[in-house]
């Protein structure tokens, strides 16, 4: 089994990824340093002996991600299981040089480049880490770069986000009589690097709080673990997952409209790239 997984090198992707190994999965690492994936590589084979094949990349630049799409496309017809988990909560305002606000950038157009181009190459499950952090937000016209920056309620809608494309992408692949599944979940408050990118005094004060309730990575990482590897979710589509039951996501998550509306601008914004 082959198994793509983005920001492997930290968190609940690396929990998973170690999981995986365990399992004896084909591992596809993408992770944008270059010195930690060698690393995990070594250790990974060492205590393991699965294969590892590792890809450097920034997903918050649209460019870079097609390019190592690419990569992994002239090499692999097939992977079973596509896991976008790459992430992290920006609370100053930060442009990258292809103009989109980091958040939006990352955390959303990542999941929505990267499987796209991958789509003909999947062919069992693909799972989006999201986030109970999804409720009480809207996606509105602005998202991609906000007129009034706030970086918590910037994380919250790049969360939503990763929901409406999960329920839109089922649609698509059910329409087209797809076998292949996509399901979303939360991972619970981990203790992980999420926020360390941040100096802020004030957030960095909260967040230790936060900290100091939130579980292990190793717990959190067991839903995303399930998803990929349990057959027990072969079939199931469309759904989002907390400690690896169905719940419902917020009311507005389930719009159409505000799906359809944040696919074709997300399209628009990858073309022009
Ligand atoms: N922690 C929580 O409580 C929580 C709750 C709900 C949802 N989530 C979601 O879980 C996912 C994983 O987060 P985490 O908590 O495990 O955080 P983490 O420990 O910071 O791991 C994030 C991973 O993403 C990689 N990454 C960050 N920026 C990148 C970039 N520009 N290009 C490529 N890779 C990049 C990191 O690489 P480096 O190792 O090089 O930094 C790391 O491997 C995120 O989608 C997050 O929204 C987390």
């Amino acid at each position: 089994m082959k198994c793509l997984i983005t920001g492997p090198t930290s968190g609940l992707g690396l929990e998973t990824t170690k999981a995986l190994a365990k399992l004896g999965y084909h591992l596809i690492l993408i992770g944008r340093s270059k010195t930690k994936l060698d690393s995990l590589k070594t250790s990974l084979i060492t205590e393991y002996n699965c294969v590892v094949d590792t890809y450097t990349c920034d997903l918050s630049l649209i460019t870079e991600t097609i390019q190592t799409a690419k990569k992994i496309k002239d090499k692999y017809t097939e992977i079973d299981v596509l896991i976008n988990n790459a992430g992290g909560i920006f609370m100053d305002h930060e442009i990258t040089k292809e103009g989109l606000e980091m958040t939006f950038a990352l955390n959303h157009m990542s999941y929505f480049v990267l499987t796209n181009y991958l789509l003909d190459c999947v062919k069992k499950k693909i799972i989006n880490v999201a986030s109970e952090a999804h409720r009480g937000v809207v996606i509105s016209n602005d998202f991609s770069n906000p007129k009034y920056f706030n970086g918590w309620r910037q994380y919250k809608k790049s969360k939503l986000a990763n929901i409406y494309f999960t329920y839109h992408l089922d649609k698509i692949l059910s329409k087209s009589n797809s076998a292949v599944t996509v399901n979303c979940l939360h991972p619970g408050v981990v203790n992980t690097n999420i926020a360390n990118n941040n100096k802020n005094f004030f957030y960095k004060v909260i967040s230790s709080f936060i900290k100091f309730f939130a579980i292990s990575s190793k717990q959190g990482a067991s839903t995303i673990i399930s998803l990929a590897s349990d057959s027990l979710f072969d079939e199931i589509s469309g759904l989002y997952f907390i400690k690896s039951k169905p719940v419902k996501s917020s009311t507005i998550s389930y719009d159409d409209d505000i799906a359809e509306s944040l696919w074709t601008s997300s399209n628009e914004i990858w073309k022009t790239m």
